[in-house]
């Protein structure tokens, strides 16, 4: 049997060991992984001995909102505040066009970058959920070389203005993947508990999939994260619900940290946290010293809870770099999360690669370089995680499907 595709002097990132393998792929799967093949290929890739790695995955990002920076104004305050109120004036001329062209061409840069997942927010507290239906079709349009999952989030609150409520369910008809909230922005705290409710309903009700901004703030008494966590132990739906940003986290005393801690290990939720972003947004009202504003990544992971890393956003009005590349995100993630350490660093690199496929709750042959999974896979100028974060450069190879997008 001749293969598609066969790469040659492969270093499997899943093997410690120094020795190389040759990968035969056919009809959009790994069909063989052994030392030495001697089938022929169409196209065989000598790789000489680069790592071979399963492909990034976006955890978190906003592709409505990307590519808007400076649109209508510079968020000169830099706050989330100010970010929210220059979104809701940019998102009064959206348009389905508008949306969709901004979205594929994020989604194409990100496969430039090795990044073949994704789970993007739509904003849905728009009347005309325009960003919605924009990224259902984007959804569609990109399914062949990318895999998106839609989150429908209601960015100004579930109750804060009247209609919001019904604009979310109709998200959810319209077959979004995700239900999303945002409870610290609700009015009250009551709002606030309420909205979280209401997701686990709706999830339960449509049968998808959650993921919460939660206590995305420097407030140590935004304690949404316990509410969340309630719902998915009594729930049962531990692993399909995911707490982004969770900022707040970082801000808790120990103490009731250290309680939160032992709740969350029998939820068994995921968590996102957006490192970029994070270290960028918050910490704003503070004086000195200054807070990092970000979750506690390192604790998570000691304590063997799923964590993964996402952009957030790729400049829009939140954060105005960016270039896709989640190689960027990890490495922030080792700065600011302090995870210096080599099995830290290698777990960085998890979280914007496995951690993130467990996150999105990816079907076991999407995902993975093992014979008999689909052939999603990158190849990486460098032989280890750890130079892979500290070179953060473009793959030399990205395969999807079995086919090979992009040669370096
Ligand atoms: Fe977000």
């Amino acid at each position: 049997m001749a293969y598609d595709i066969l790469l040659r002097g492969a270093k499997l990132i899943s093997s410690d060991l120094d020795s190389v393998v040759d990968i035969g792929i056919k009809n959009g799967i790994i069909v063989e992984i052994a030392s030495s093949i001697n089938e022929k290929a169409d196209v065989e890739l000598d790789v000489q001995g680069k790592l071979v790695s399963p492909p990034f995955v976006e955890s978190h990002i906003h592709l409505d909102s990307a590519l808007t920076a400076g649109e209508p104004r510079w968020n000169e305050s830099g706050t989330l505040f100010e970010g929210i109120q220059i979104w809701g004036e940019r998102k009064q001329k959206i348009s389905i066009d508008d949306v969709k062209k901004r979205a594929i061409a994020t989604l194409k840069q990100q496969a430039e970058w090795g990044v073949l997942f994704v789970r993007s927010h739509a904003d849905v507290s728009e009347q005309q959920l325009i960003a919605l239906q924009a990224l259902l079709e984007v959804r569609e349009e990109v399914k062949d070389w990318i895999t998106l999952q839609v989150v429908a989030f209601p960015q100004d609150g579930i109750y804060s203005h009247s209609g919001n409520e019904t604009l979310l369910e109709k998200a959810l008809e319209m077959g979004v993947d995700v239900v999303g909230g945002i409870p610290h922005y609700e009015l009250t705290r009551e709002d606030g508990v309420r909205s979280v409710h209401r997701i686990f309903e709706l999830a339960q009700q449509y049968d998808r999939l959650i993921d919460i901004h939660c206590d995305e703030i420097d407030d140590d008494q935004s304690r949404f994260l316990e509410v969340v966590t309630a719902c998915a132990i009594r729930s049962g739906m531990g692993s399909r619900v995911t707490a982004s940003h969770t900022t707040a986290f970082g801000s808790y005393n120990n103490a009731y940290a250290f309680k939160l801690m032992g709740f969350l290990q029998q939820a068994r939720i995921n968590f996102i946290a957006n490192p970029l972003i994070n270290i960028t947004l918050q910490g704003r009202g503070d004086n000195y010293p200054k807070r990092r504003g970000i979750t506690r990544v390192k604790e998570l992971w000691q304590q063997g809870l799923n964590v993964s890393f996402g952009h957030d956003c790729v400049q829009d009005p939140w954060y105005v770099l960016g270039t896709g590349n989640m190689l960027d995100v990890a490495h922030m993630g080792v700065h600011v999360c302090q995870m210096t350490g080599m099995s830290e660093i290698n777990a960085c690199y998890d979280m914007i690669t496995v951690n993130g496929a467990k996150t999105l709750n990816l079907a076991d042959n999407d995902y993975g370089v093992e014979i008999g999974k689909k052939a999603n896979l990158i190849v990486l100028d460098v032989s280890n995680r750890y130079d892979a974060i500290r070179l953060r450069t473009a793959p030399r190879y990205v395969i999807s499907r079995g086919n090979l997008l992009n040669r370096v």
